[in-house]
């Protein structure tokens, strides 16, 4: 793309926030189960070891208060993979719609497409009039936003999907990233008032744990969906490799890293956010995750091509749905080196 070229003409070098991939080292916690776990001839299970299922459990109890049966808990290929085939999983069908928000991750249309359903990108679900539809997506914090949904909002959501019979699946893979915000999973009891009926929560281990690489992530929540899911995964051979599976446990148990890795993105966006702001961009949401979400009032490929002037490539909003013309993405995941050459050269 043009803009990459450019930006990449800057005399020092590119600044790439165009992407959410992250740049910093995997925690020795997590090398040191994985090469533990190197010798492993064997087919791994496609529900995981039961050491996985309880870090999850525990991890999901000790940091975001939900509680969970480790029975429930499936290992993904990285999250990716899951939104991309949740709807076929579920067995959603052609012509039903899949609902996901309007400025959105591109992977929920993708999951649509690929069940043969219509994807129908809407925040307000009072479109859909009385239609029933099979599956809800929500993504709080939201990419490419950064937008919170609290309780309240959520419980609403999962009210509404209920009287329907639909899903819902809430993606939470930025959830330990609040920064003015505290993000709250689809299964805390505040939202989901103690049934987790109809409910699945969708968790990766690529942005707390620098594990994008590794390919980890979760789905757990509704006992009945999850035993559908893994009947289907075990059948189509999705399963997590077994040195990936002790990695990920490793990781889940502990939180020192976490925070380590969480002070890194703060003092990134610390720097970035009012450099920004002080070039002319107004910062909108943005309250969680690992992005800026900003504008300057012009069109997104103008506000793209004066970053990338200064050498910095962003990420157009249209990317993520038609509300986004007017705003770009800036992830705050480049080193500490690259980002402070963003900011003197936004100065
Ligand atoms: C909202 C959202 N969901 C899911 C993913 C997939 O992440 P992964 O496959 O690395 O778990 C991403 C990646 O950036 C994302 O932004």
């Amino acid at each position: 793309m043009p803009y990459q070229d450019l930006a990449r003409a800057h005399p020092g070098g590119i600044v790439d926030l165009s992407v959410g991939t992250p740049v910093d080292p995997v925690p020795p916690v997590a090398r040191e189960a994985l090469a533990a776990a190197a010798d492993s001839p064997g087919y791994p299970l496609t529900y995981g070891t039961p050491r996985l299922r309880e870090a999850a459990a525990g991890w999901l109890r000790r940091r975001h208060g939900v509680t969970i049966d480790p029975a429930d808990v499936l290992p993904t290929i990285g999250s990716k993979e899951l939104v991309a085939w949740l709807p076929t999983l579920l067995g959603v069908r052609p012509g039903e719609r899949v609902v996901f928000p309007e400025l959105a991750y591109p992977t929920y249309d993708v999951g649509a497409r690929l069940a043969g359903a219509e994807p129908f990108a809407t925040d307000g679900l009072l479109a859909l009039g009385p239609e029933r539809v099979p599956l809800v997506w929500v993504n709080s914090p939201s990419n490419p936003t950064g937008r919170v949904l609290p309780a309240e909002h959520l419980r609403k959501v999962v009210a509404w999907a209920r009287e329907r019979g639909a899903v819902v699946a809430s993606d939470e893979c930025y959830i330990e990233l609040g920064w003015e915000e505290h993000p709250v999973s689809v299964l805390h009891p505040d939202v989901c008032e103690g049934s987790h009926e109809n409910l699945l929560a969708v968790h990766s281990l690529s942005k707390r744990s620098n594990f994008a690489g590794y390919r980890a992530g979760f789905v757990t929540g509704d006992p009945r969906l999850v035993r559908r899911l893994l009947e289907v995964r075990k059948h189509a051979g999705m399963m997590m490799p077994a040195p990936v599976q002790a990695a990920t446990a490793a990781v889940l148990d502990d939180d020192a890293h976490a925070d380590e890795q969480r002070e890194r993105y703060a003092r990134r966006r610390a720097v970035l956010r009012p450099a920004l702001e002080r070039a002319g961009w107004r910062i909108e949401h943005s309250a969680a995750g690992l992005y800026l979400w900003a504008t300057n009032g012009t069109g997104c490929w103008d506000q793209v091509r004066a970053l990338a002037e200064r050498g910095i490539l962003v990420a157009p909003g249209e990317f993520y749905g038609d509300a986004g013309r007017d705003h770009v993405r800036v992830a705050i995941t480049a080193t500490d080196e690259r980002v402070d050459a963003a900011v003197s050269r936004l100065q």
